[in-house]
């Protein structure tokens, strides 16, 4: 598909990253400052086990917004924050998902700011995913039919890659590169000259 050069400027949309405990959690990092270089809002949440990998302070600076990490603390909002962030998105983007994730989002469990934004996303901005695991827990059938669960609810999925993975196997689940992610996010947001046209 062809694309806009790398001036594209996202000023005018809103998005918001969601953060799971995955090892590639580190480039989520990348993702965001990518975002914000494009002059893109960007709001993030993280979960428990995504904290343990990255802290929330590289995304608030990066990002230069507060960051959600639990249902409880609302970040100084007075409203709870897992209804209006998806409402106010352009675009919810999961990256990476783990299995976990994956499997909650499936069975609609909204247990964690992330899980909880995405089932609340309905109907209020579009979700795109970037699943990242080991190759056996890619390939196992039960993430495989809770992958095709959300695919049939209408996830757009980016990745995963064949590739090294961290815990030293090779094979799928290596979270695809954050310029794909990035890509993938103006496309769905109509940012390129094949939507454009
Ligand atoms: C070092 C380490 C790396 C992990 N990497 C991944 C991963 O890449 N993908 C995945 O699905 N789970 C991974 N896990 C397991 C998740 O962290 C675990 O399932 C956790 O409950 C996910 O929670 P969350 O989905 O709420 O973030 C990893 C765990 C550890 C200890």
């Amino acid at each position: 598909m062809t694309t806009k050069n790398n001036d594209t400027d996202l000023s005018e949309f809103n998005v918001l990253v969601c953060v799971t405990g995955g090892i590639a959690s580190y480039k989520s990092a990348d993702i965001v400052s990518k975002l914000v270089q494009l002059n893109a809002t960007v709001n993030v949440a993280m979960t428990d086990a995504a904290q343990q990998f990255v802290t929330p302070l590289t995304f608030q600076t990066l990002s230069g917004q507060n960051v959600y990490t639990s249902l409880w603390e609302t970040a100084g909002e007075v409203k709870p924050t897992h209804i209006p962030l998806p409402e106010q998105a352009d675009i919810m983007v999961i990256a990476p998902a783990t299995a976990n994730t994956i499997a909650k989002l499936a069975a609609g469990i909204a247990d964690n700011p992330v899980t909880t934004m995405g089932l609340s996303a309905h109907g209020a901005c579009p979700i795109l995913i970037a699943p990242a695991m080991n190759c056996r827990m890619w390939d196992n059938p039960i993430t495989q039919t809770n992958i095709q669960t959300l695919k049939d609810r209408g996830m757009a999925f980016v990745g995963p890659d064949e590739g090294y993975l961290a815990c030293g196997a090779t094979g799928m689940g290596r979270m695809s590169a954050p310029n794909e992610i990035v890509e993938a996010i103006r496309i769905m947001l109509g940012e390129t000259e094949a939507e454009q046209a």
